[in-house]
């Protein structure tokens, strides 16, 4: 039996009660930036995909918000371009793994998941990415400590939302359970592809911009990126070379 079988017979639910946001990590994870000012961060996981990605920038760029989108090692060799698109249009690009793997972050060795993918996004971008979130939200305490010792910030989530679901829901209530959710400081999980597939085809995501960006500029709210969030870095330099061991 294999890792990733073992795991779904102890039970997916209950190692992601342990290992995502708000329980998972163990003191590891940041999840939102200070709850004293009214910025917020928006994060889109598991792309670039080509069409669902590239309507989400389009509809950022029409609303003047930044996102931080923690991309997938394999989507951004799949699409570098639009990787290139994200960076250049003001969002900070993150890591979000090679492959997207549950396994590989329970491992107690493995670092090629979290090096393989810094090392694809360097290739397109010329810099390091410095946040990271892991694949499910599923962080173990080893884990942690090698993503700090690589140079890391690890990113979870206080508000998120089912907006990755297939069939798609409803974007009138992915933007109302996120509006409820929201305090200042938070950092909304939100989906903007699919892993490991070159094309994604969803709209829920782009409708959920259009109704809770103006309503929480409307109540205050600024968006930022999560660096500027947590006052963190986003990247490091090329040359900024930390041995996996
Ligand atoms: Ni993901």
């Amino acid at each position: 039996m294999n890792l990733g079988n073992l795991v779904y017979s102890i039970g997916d639910p209950v190692l992601t009660k342990l290992l995502s946001p708000p329980y998972g990590g163990r003191g590891q994870y940041v999840y939102h930036g200070p709850r004293t000012s009214k910025r917020v961060a928006l994060t889109f996981d598991d792309g670039p995909c080509v069409g669902s990605t590239e309507r989400l920038l389009d509809v950022l760029g029409e609303l003047g918000v930044p996102g931080t989108f923690f991309c997938v090692g394999e989507n951004v060799a799949m699409n570098p371009e639009i990787l290139e698109r994200t960076d250049r249009e003001g969002h900070v690009v993150g890591s979000h793994s090679q492959r997207h793997s549950r396994g590989a972050g329970l491992s107690f060795r493995d670092t090629d998941h979290i090096v393989d993918a810094e090392t694809r996004i360097a290739t397109v971008l010329g810099k390091r990415p410095a946040l990271y979130r892991p694949p499910w939200g599923w962080l173990t305490p080893w884990e942690g400590r090698r993503l700090h010792r690589l140079g890391y910030t690890i990113v979870g989530w206080d508000v998120y939302t089912l907006d990755w679901k297939v069939p798609e829901p409803d974007p009138d209530d992915v933007a109302r359970q996120a509006i409820a959710d929201a305090k200042p400081g938070s950092i909304f999980c939100f989906h903007d592809a699919f892993p490991l597939v070159k094309e994604w085809d969803k709209s829920v995501t782009v409708e959920t911009m259009r109704r809770i960006v103006p309503e929480l500029v409307a109540g205050g709210y600024e968006f930022v990126t999560v660096d500027r969030l947590l006052d963190v870095p986003a990247y490091r330099p090329l040359d900024d070379v930390r041995a996996a061991a």
